[in-house]
């Protein structure tokens, strides 16, 4: 099978990129303590996965309020800043391009993590019924339900873009060459987006457009920080993961589209929930974003090359981001040119340990 499209160069921002082969988003827990802090390690992990045309780094907490799961990477303090710069500088050393995820859990998150222990933070006190990951105080490992969050008050939201924008500064600092902003999967920009999280009844909540105006401002912010060629957003309409529903979430996302095109920025990544059990796209809805959108637009979600293939030859996405083959498969782009068979990934080291099940699956040997 061809796959000349999925091969082929894409202009992205100011980037070039060699081929439409992203690298999906992946937490994979294995950075330093104290401190959150990504290792040598972790440079090595994405050094060995340059070839794609981007990478997108695991979720990166803005601040440590933002965090919602033990060992997952910050990009907030200075030791976290110089960490990425091990990273950045290895896969630069390979030739590839490589984007920081900006994270904030929202809800998704056990007072554990919390500055001193206090209640996560969302838009609405309404529990999620989901599992986070914590390291209890004798070391063990543990998956408590998540706690109920406290409604943020409207005094709050300032700071919290605020600190998306410093989020983007240093990850611009730290070599990165896109930011992007996370906006999917039920952490807490979705949870101010979609209907069943958000019950505000200020400029926030409410219709529509209140209920996108926190992403609105995060986007605005970074993009005065580092340039909107510089910024992408990931955006999951109809996704259930993290215990979100939004009863208008095409309206939504059609709505984003439009506001994130005038805006300017390089990519839209949309992850889709196919591969989860739920229908695919409507009739008419990557048009409709296409019409709105005139960046890039990258989608996720349980691609095959052949399936990847077709959608770009459609002309409806520029990109298609893979997840999980690349945790067993670090020269995808070169298996997937040569027809090469994809190892298996191991689940159980999906989370935390070191290099095994992480830089150890090695390339493909003809
Ligand atoms: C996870 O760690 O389970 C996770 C993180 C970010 C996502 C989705 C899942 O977007």
């Amino acid at each position: 099978m061809a796959i000349d499209k999925l091969l082929s160069p894409l202009r992205l921002g100011t980037l070039t990129l060699p081929n439409r082969v992203v690298m999906a988003p992946l937490t994979r827990s294995r950075a330093a303590q104290p401190g959150d802090v990504p290792t040598a390690l972790n440079a090595e992990y994405y050094a060995q996965r340059a070839g794609a045309g981007l990478i997108v780094t695991e979720a990166a907490q803005i601040s440590r309020q933002g965090q919602g799961y033990a060992l997952t990477p910050g990009i907030y303090s200075g030791a976290q800043i110089d960490g990425w710069r091990r990273v950045t500088d290895a896969v630069h050393r390979q030739g590839g391009h490589i984007a920081l995820q900006l994270w904030h859990v929202g809800r998704i998150s056990h007072a554990s993590l919390q500055p001193g222990g206090g209640q996560p933070v969302a838009p609405s006190a309404i529990r999620a019924n989901m599992q986070t990951f914590i390291i209890q105080a004798d070391g063990t490992p543990a998956h408590p339900p998540c706690d109920e969050p406290r409604a943020l008050r409207g005094e709050e939201l300032p700071g919290i873009v605020a600190d998306y924008a410093q989020g983007a500064r240093n990850a611009i600092a730290a070599g990165f060459d896109l930011v992007e902003i996370h906006a999917a999967n039920g952490y807490l920009l979705h949870q101010f987006l979609a209907t069943a999280t958000n019950r505000r009844d200020d400029a926030y909540g409410g219709s529509l457009e209140n209920r996108a105006r926190l992403v609105l401002e995060v986007v605005d912010a970074v993009v005065a920080a580092v340039g909107a060629e510089r910024v992408g957003i990931r955006l999951s309409p109809w996704m259930p993961y993290n215990d979100i529903e939004d009863a208008e979430a095409g309206p939504m996302a059609l709505y984003l589209a439009e506001q994130l095109g005038r805006r300017g920025l390089a990519y839209l990544h949309l992850h889709e929930a196919e591969w989860m059990g739920v229908p695919g796209y409507p009739e008419g809805f990557r048009e409709a974003v296409r019409a709105r959108f005139p960046g890039a637009i990258v989608v996720c979600g349980g691609y095959t090359a052949a399936r990847a293939e077709a959608l770009l030859q459609t002309g409806l996405a520029d990109a298609v981001a893979f997840g999980r083959p690349y945790i067993a498969n670090p020269d995808l782009v070169q298996r997937f040119a040569q027809g090469a068979p994809l190892a298996e990934a191991d689940q159980a080291t999906f989370y935390g340990g070191g290099t095994e099940g992480y830089t150890d699956y090695p390339a493909w040997a003809g």
